[in-house]
Parts: structure tokens; C-alpha cells; sequence
């Protein structure tokens, strides 16, 4: 049989990065190489990936290969199981690893929101944000190369990883450094959104404003996402708070308690924060992004809102470094 596949759609692949495959270990998925526009089976899943093969590819100038869409999954969860050595790994650049771990993220998120009541992708998520933990405590660079590979374009997907990668590094700049603190709120700001799974997709991508009986149904989903969480429980019990409480303002004016700030727990807070700063800079079907910049007057003129404490360790946390590059 020969090895030799036409390249029927770009579909039918993913490109992988050469970087991504640590050595010596067994991959789950066949390798497949660009020649001359085919792509070639070129490893096929049973074979070791070792010094010797990586090496030949480097000589040979491929730094991407690729898989068929059927093994994005076994891939998926190749890359999630190695993730601490290849975010360490000296030899991949910074830029490379951010990516690695946004796609990862991105990728995870989505087969939560598929599946939120599979104890296995919870699992997985609790992996995930210990690994992004680790990687927004190396320091400021990390949390920015993260933040300009983030996309601007809303999904819930994405929505949740860029929420986790602001509420952790905002928690790190307000010198929050415990490493249990920072994975129950990572966890709790990854998954904040997890009950929008149960609202339709007429009512999250409607173009124009939502009315009021929608709007009740959207309001339902922090209590949903809890409602979903707790079947399998395995996150931790503060972890909780800023699924229900995202959307509480501290002038009560939030849903679905009217809570005060006081009444809000300091991961609810901090995962406000993040929410409606992501919410206003990424592109909507029924809304515009406006920049960083004014994203952050608004919230800074909407007076008792926001904790303004932690208000303004975010203003910190983003600028002028972080708002010239957003
Ligand atoms: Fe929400
Ligand atoms: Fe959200």
C-alpha cells in the first residue's frame, strides 16, 4: 500500500508543531510530512519518537508535521499529559510555548462545554491550570506572550481561557502567591461560563440585544454551571464561588442575588474583574470591541461595581506594557 496520501482538504489535518513531541516517548497518532504539497505518512503511531527521528527533522528544516483530524483528540491529550515539560523545556521559545498552552486550553474548554458533566475533562482542567499556573508565575513575560497570543474574537471557549489567564495573573499581582489559592480561583475562572452549555445557541449568538425573557434565561447560567459542576464535584468547594458570583456588582445591581461587595467572595471578585474586561475587548456578534484603554475607564467609572483595590492592581497589572500591546 502505498504511503502516499493526496491532499484531499486541509481539513482532513492539523498542523502540529515539531517542538510539541518530547522524546522517547510513544505517541498515540501517526506523523504525517509535507513533501511537495502531499502529505506522507511518515511515523506511524507504534513507532518510539526518538533523539534520532526529532534530529533528522531538524536537519531537514520541518519544524510542523501533521496529524489527521480523527487523532486531534489522542493528540490533545499527548500535549495536556506533557504540558509541564514542554512549558519548561529551555529549548522552546517562549512564543511557541504560550501558543502551545493557549491551543491546549482553548481546545480543553471546548470538550468541557461538549461534556461538563464528564469527570474526565474535569480532571484534565484541574491538570490545565496547574500547568497555567505554573507558567503565569514564571513572571510578567509569561502572562504577556499569553495575553498577545489570546483571541479577540468572543467565543466561550476562549472567553474562559483568557478569564482563567487574567484572574491568576491579577491574584499574582496582588501578591496572592499561594499556589492552592491560585488553582482554586484558576479553576473556578476556567470553568465560570460551564453553564452556558445549557443555554441555546439562538439565545448566546443572537445578533441583537437580548430580551427579557432570554435575558432571564442567560441569567440562569451561573446557577446552572454549579448545578453541573456538582454532579461529579471534583473541584474544590471555594472553586464554587466565582462560577455563581461572576456576575454579581458590588452596587448590587449584578444577578442572580443582588450580593454586595461584601458579600462576595475574593475569587468572585477578582473573576468580575476579568469577565467584564474580556467581555468589553473581545469582538461580540451584537457588540464591537473597544480597546483596553477605555474598557478599563468604563469599569473604573462605574463606582462601587468592582472591588477597587483590585480594580486598580488590574489597571497596574496591564499597563503600559500590557495596554500597548492589547
Ligand atoms: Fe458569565
Ligand atoms: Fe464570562
Amino acid at each position: 500500500m502505498s504511503n502516499l496520501l493526496k491532499n484531499r482538504t486541509d481539513q482532513a489535518y492539523m498542523t502540529i508543531f515539531l517542538d510539541s513531541l518530547r522524546v522517547d516517548s510513544l505517541l498515540d497518532f501517526d506523523l504525517y510530512l509535507n513533501v511537495n504539497h502531499n502529505l506522507i505518512l511518515y511515523r506511524s503511531a507504534d513507532l518510539p519518537f526518538t533523539e534520532k527521528t526529532r534530529q533528522k527533522l531538524i536537519d531537514n528544516k520541518v519544524d510542523r508535521l501533521y496529524i489527521t483530524n480523527e487523532n486531534k483528540h489522542n493528540y490533545q491529550i499527548y500535549i495536556e499529559k506533557n504540558l509541564d515539560k514542554i512549558l519548561v523545556d529551555p529549548a522552546i521559545q517562549e512564543t511557541k510555548k504560550a501558543g502551545i498552552l493557549y491551543e491546549t486550553s482553548t481546545s480543553l474548554v471546548k470538550d468541557v462545554l461538549a461534556n461538563p458533566t464528564l469527570g474526565e475533562n474535569i480532571h484534565r482542567s484541574q491538570e490545565l491550570v496547574a500547568n497555567t499556573v505554573g507558567y503565569i508565575l514564571k513572571g510578567r513575560d509569561a502572562f504577556l506572550s499569553l495575553m498577545r497570543i489570546s483571541s479577540f474574537d468572543y467565543y466561550t471557549y476562549t472567553h474562559s481561557v483568557n478569564v482563567c489567564t487574567f484572574a491568576v495573573a491579577l491574584a499574582q499581582q496582588l501578591g496572592f502567591d499561594d499556589e492552592e489559592f491560585l488553582h482554586e480561583l484558576g479553576i473556578g475562572a476556567l470553568l465560570h461560563d460551564v453553564g452556558k452549555s445549557k443555554v441555546s445557541d439562538r439565545i448566546l449568538h443572537k445578533r441583537t440585544p437580548l430580551n427579557q425573557i432570554e435575558f432571564e434565561i442567560m441569567k440562569k447560567h451561573p446557577k446552572w454551571g454549579v448545578d453541573l459542576l456538582s454532579e461529579t464535584d471534583l473541584i474544590p468547594a471555594t472553586s464554587y464561588y466565582p462560577v455563581l458570583q461572576h456576575h454579581e456588582r458590588g452596587d448590587r445591581s449584578g444577578y442572580p442575588s443582588n450580593l454586595s461587595l461584601d458579600e462576595m467572595h475574593i475569587y468572585s471578585k477578582i473573576v468580575a474583574i476579568a469577565d467584564s474586561f474580556d467581555a468589553m475587548t473581545t469582538e461580540r456578534v451584537y457588540q464591537k470591541a473597544i480597546d483596553s484603554f477605555p474598557a478599563l475607564k468604563v469599569m473604573l467609572s462605574l463606582k462601587g461595581a468592582f472591588d477597587e483595590k483590585l480594580l486598580l492592581a488590574f489597571v497596574d497589572l496591564m499597563g503600559p506594557d500590557g495596554l500597548s500591546d492589547v
